[in-house]
Parts: C-alpha cells; sequence; structure tokens
C-alpha cells in the first residue's frame, strides 16, 4: 500500500481530459459531476466506464436513474464548467448551463465537444468508488480542442 497522496501525485502524470458525467434525478432534476476517470471498455457491444466516488451526490442519482451521459469539455469555457461541477458549494450546477435531453434522458450540454449517451449496465464496487459500465445508445462529437487536465492543473492540447 502507499500513501493516498503520493498515489494522487503519481497517478496526476497520468494525462486525461474532463468531462461531465450528467444524469436526471427521480424528481426530473439534471444532476452531474466532473469527471476524469472515464473510458472505453468495448466495441462489441459499446461500452465505456466512469468510476464514480460513492459519497457523490451524482453516484445516488446515477445509481438510481440507472442512466448517464459522458460530456467531454472543451478548452476555454470548458475548464470554468469543470470546476462548477466538481464542488459542492453551487446550489444548482446546472444554472444557466444549456442542454437538451439525450435518448435516454441523460442531460447532453450544448457545451460538449463530443458526448455519449449510456444506460448503465453494470456497477462494480471497487474500493470507495463505483465502476458504472454504460451501453452506447447515442454519442456525437464536434470539431473543437479538448481540455487537458495534468498534475492537478488544466491545459491545452497542441497538435
Ligand atoms: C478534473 C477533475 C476530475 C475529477 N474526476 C473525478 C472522477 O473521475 N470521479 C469522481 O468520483 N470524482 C471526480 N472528481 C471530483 C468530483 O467532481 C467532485 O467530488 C464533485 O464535487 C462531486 O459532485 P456531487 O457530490 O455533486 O456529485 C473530479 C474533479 C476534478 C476537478
Amino acid at each position: 500500500m502507499i500513501d493516498t497522496s503520493e498515489f494522487r501525485r503519481v497517478l496526476g502524470h497520468f494525462t486525461t481530459g474532463v468531462s461531465i458525467v450528467t444524469t436526471v434525478r427521480a424528481d426530473g432534476r439534471p444532476c452531474g459531476l466532473t469527471v476524469n476517470a472515464f473510458s472505453s471498455v468495448s466495441l462489441q457491444p459499446t461500452l465505456v466506464l466512469v468510476c464514480v466516488e460513492k459519497v457523490s451526490d451524482s453516484h445516488g442519482c446515477i445509481h438510481a436513474s440507472g442512466i448517464y451521459a459522458v460530456n467531454v469539455l472543451e478548452e476555454g469555457k470548458g475548464e470554468s464548467l469543470s470546476r462548477r461541477f466538481a464542488t459542492w458549494a453551487v446550489e444548482d450546477k446546472f444554472e444557466g448551463v444549456a442542454y437538451r435531453d439525450a435518448k435516454t434522458g441523460a442531460p447532453v450540454l450544448e457545451a460538449a465537444l463530443a458526448w455519449v449517451d449510456c444506460r448503465v449496465v453494470e456497477g462494480v464496487s471497487v474500493g470507495d468508488h463505483t465502476v458504472f459500465i454504460g451501453e452506447v445508445l447515442d454519442a456525437d462529437a464536434r470539431e473543437g480542442r479538448p481540455l487537458v487536465y495534468y498534475r492537478g492543473g488544466y491545459g491545452r492540447f497542441e497538435p
């Protein structure tokens, strides 16, 4: 076993994109959080995964709804969206954020560079997180540059 802060420091060297995972509450209001633990899993069937901390508000929302969308963020305004969806201090994270409902009913953000709309096929409890494996039922992407996350800071992708 290694120390948690050392674990975070070392794993922070793995560069990722940043996404907002969205779903809906039982009363229909949207719910979501910033996630970089997102990965493609399988081509046939088309599966992805997100790792969500069990204590987060969004964990209960995804568990109950059985659906989620992953919204890949763009550089520029993606950074403020990332910060907004990574805090508990905001009463309504979606206030002033444009979105529409995807096929499953999960909110797809207008600001998303790419998105996948998923139905949860399995939730695997692993340590303090749940790995929600989702079957991708719809997806799209547009031109733009991604928001990048490296060693706890935001950056840009320069080809
Ligand atoms: C760049 C970044 C990446 C993050 N990645 C994850 C992640 O993969 N899984 C997770 O559970 N939390 C992740 N978080 C933390 C959550 O966004 C944060 O705990 C959030 O406040 C949870 O919101 P909620 O309780 O309203 O659901 C990340 C935060 C940031 C800033």
